[in-house]
């Protein structure tokens, strides 16, 4: 297919059409699904809708084949429609939420999980999906949290990365793979206090070190698309930001896919004030480069008349034309319009056994412990009793999961009796007073409360924005009854993002199961069991109260840093709490126990040019196998653009059988120290470092070494 000439022939209606996505419906009136937002009808003719170049959110093959049949029949040029939707963690096989994958710190798994995806997505005739989401989160309050790869630049975007290699494989072109347009661009996960779709203010320097970043590791892994925030930056609307959309984008990154806006996002820079009316939003958009207006038709009803009164260069238009045309030609379209599609593959693929135990892998690595007085795993042959409103509910799938069927996973009390844990009793209530006098006294003959209890499903995600993070609905008031009935409990925590756990921290035992997909209780019984040993550790800050956020383990010292047990008022602190979160970063219990010790760096001065080695000896003292994952870190101690006290530079997640030690190993060089400065740019200066290493970002031993301009000998 020759796009440019195909370009040629094409009318301005038929070009402004191709920057038009709608939803399924428009096509086929009786389809009666929107799935993210209430955009019914935006003032277009029929005509308009058959020019257009993309749908959002297909539901399944037969559709998808209707759709496009029923749209080729009317298109003059027969271009054919690309299907875009939000395949987040699974298409009908769940896996875990990505806060939850994160946990796993196994971006292996995010890759088995895109893979898993794209196969599923693409027999459906999915050829493009609104995945990773590689916004940075600091803010529990935001709900979307639970999209994302947590707090941390660097890891985060280990888990993007894999993402997109997952999802694009071996070229969009080959059946099975689907392209990945990543979001929100840009710094979407910075909405001031947390509330969904509310006003960015970060500095250039922070938009650059920390919130760029994940982005960029997906164009850097192949990217074909990318989808702008509903947020400002800088003042200016992302959809409509030339700084991001240009500069950053097109001139420092050489992006050459397709960009798209959120939903609706063109439109609503009228109402952000930045226009005054659709057709200037069609003008800003279409001059700042955006190529897509995702359900919106400012630019199929205003692109013409722009054009016509000299106020929008065609150019411009034929450009953003043209990577939608190339788009569709890489993906094989114009060969088969209804590429992937495939009711019986669908079939057979969807939610199959081997999709299933692949998700259920994930899950196992996804689950964090984050206290246990000896009650996990469970001993043979104790009584439980199971509590709380997870504890007979299939609602395990989360956020974003809209192809999932609940109804086909297995509740906890179900999953609990195949592993032989057989409840003596099970009560699905919320609060100590929903417990009768009679259940109180069966209670008292138990000796373990597993206690089910935190968010449902459907509390986090877009525009679950919440200000009381406190375990919903007085749902620990079951952690005071169990411990006052005198059991021992074990609560598990059901959230897609941190919640203050301070009311629960009596309880014996802690897990965060989080939302781990079809296959969460299964996961969930087993580790209970002890048939899996728990590996998760946080990759967001686990704040003491809601004041304390945002909270982020790579902080700046301050100029008047708090010193530990140091008494002095003048200094950075809070008088009711101290600084640090109640569980940081990288934080995450085992049934193992290891021990870290003997580190070693190959020498106490780097040039430039050269690597620092780095070893550390990591001891399981404990008779139980299981997965560690050892975490790097470093301090920039003087540079003119303050450094934080640690920055996650490498981690190694390694399987130990009991009782063994393994020395592990990571290497340094110049790329590791360098600093990006508020333009993009990176640079070094020599001085004094520290690498640490340790299981979470608080406890680590330490070494300092020194970047020097030539070395001694
Ligand atoms: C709005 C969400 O912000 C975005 O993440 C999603 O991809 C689009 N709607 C399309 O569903």
């Amino acid at each position: 297919m020759d796009i440019n000439k195909l370009l040629h022939n094409m009318t301005i209606e038929e070009k402004a059409g191709q920057l038009m996505q709608l939803a399924p419906f428009f096509f086929i009136r009786d389809l009666e699904i929107e799935v993210a937002g209430n955009v019914s009808d935006i003032g277009i003719t029929q005509k308009k809708i058959f020019q257009s170049g993309s749908v959002l959110g297909i539901r399944n093959a037969k559709e998808m084949i209707d759709v496009q049949k029923r749209y080729l029949s009317q298109s003059r040029l027969q271009i054919p429609l690309i299907f875009m939707a939000d395949i987040i963690h699974g298409y009908e096989t769940i896996f875990p939420v990505p806060i939850a994958i994160s946990s796993s710190w196994n971006p292996e798994l995010a890759y088995q999980m895109a893979r898993v995806s794209a196969l599923e997505a693409s027999s459906a005739g999915i050829h493009v999906t609104f995945s990773p989401m590689a916004d940075l989160s600091r803010d529990p309050r935001w709900g979307r949290v639970v999209e994302g790869f947590g707090e941390d630049a660097y890891l985060s975007s280990s888990f993007v990365k894999q993402m997109v290699l997952g999802y694009q494989n071996d070229g969009i072109e080959k059946p099975g793979n689907v392209a990945s347009c990543v979001k929100h661009f840009a710094a979407y996960g910075a909405v001031e206090a947390g509330r969904d779709y509310n006003t960015v203010d970060v500095s250039r320097l922070f938009l650059h070190q920390y919130h760029l970043t994940g982005y960029k590791a997906a164009i850097d892994a192949g990217a074909k698309m990318i989808m702008t925030a509903f947020n400002t930056v800088d003042g200016i609307p992302s959809t409509v930001n030339s700084y991001l959309l240009k500069d950053v984008l097109r001139d420092q990154w050489k992006f050459e896919g397709v960009t798209i806006s959120d939903y609706d996002s063109l439109h609503q820079i009228v109402d952000h004030g930045c226009a005054e009316n659709d057709k200037e939003a069609a003008l800003l958009g279409i001059e700042a480069g955006l190529d897509i207006e995702m359900a919106s038709s400012c630019y199929v009803n205003y692109l013409k008349e722009l054009i016509n009164e000299n106020k929008v260069d065609v150019k411009r238009v034929d450009k953003a034309v043209l990577r939608i045309l190339e788009l569709k030609k890489e993906l094989g379209l114009f060969e088969n319009p209804f590429k992937g599609a495939d009711i019986l593959l669908e079939e057979q693929l969807v939610h199959s056994k081997e999709h299933l135990a692949i998700a259920k892998k994930a899950a196992d690595e996804c689950s964090v412990l984050l206290k246990n007085d000896h009650v996990l795993p469970l001993k043979e042959g104790v009584r439980v009793a199971l509590i709380g409103p997870h504890a007979q509910s299939r609602s395990t799938n989360g956020s974003w999961s809209w192809h999932g069927k609940s109804e086909l996973n297995s509740t906890l009390e179900e999953s609990l009796i195949k592993q032989d844990i057989i409840p003596v009793i099970t009560l699905s209530v919320e609060r100590d007073d929903q417990i009768s006098k009679e259940d109180k006294e069966i209670l008292k003959t138990c000796d373990v409360a597993i206690i089910a209890i935190g968010e449902d499903a459907y509390e986090s995600g877009e525009a679950r924005s919440k200000t009381d993070l406190s375990i919903p609905r007085k749902q620990s008031s079951l952690v005071q009854l169990v411990k006052s009935l005198g059991l021992k409990s074990v609560v598990l925590l059901y959230s897609g993002r941190p919640l203050m756990l301070d009311s629960v921290l009596q309880t014996d035992a802690l897990m965060y199961v989080w939302f781990l997909g079809s296959q969460a209780n299964e996961s969930i019984s087993e580790t209970l069991s002890g048939k899996i040993n728990p590996s998760g550790k946080l990759t967001m800050s686990f704040p003491r109260n809601v004041g304390q956020i945002p909270i982020y383990y790579n902080y700046y010292t301050t100029g008047r840093p708090k010193e530990e047990h140091v008494q002095n008022e003048y200094v950075s602190y809070y008088l009711d709490v101290p600084n640090s979160p109640l569980f940081p970063f990288g934080y995450g219990l085992s049934y193992s126990s290891f021990d870290y010790h003997d580190l070693h760096i190959s020498s106490d001065e780097i040039t430039p040019e050269e690597k620092l080695s780095i070893s550390i000896e990591v001891t399981n003292k404990s008779n139980v196998a299981g997965y560690e994952t050892v975490q790097l870190y470093i301090r920039d101690y003087v540079s003119k653009i303050v450094r934080p006290i640690k920055e996650l530079k490498g981690f190694k997640k390694v399987w130990f059988d009991g009782n063994t030690s393994q020395v592990i190993k990571f290497n340094l060089q110049l790329e590791d120290l360098m600093i990006i400065d508020a333009f993009g740019n990176e640079f070094f200066e020599y001085g004094k470092f520290s690498v640490m290493v340790g299981p979470n970002s608080e406890n680590v031993i330490s070494k300092d070494f020194r970047l020097i301009k030539e070395s001694k000998q």
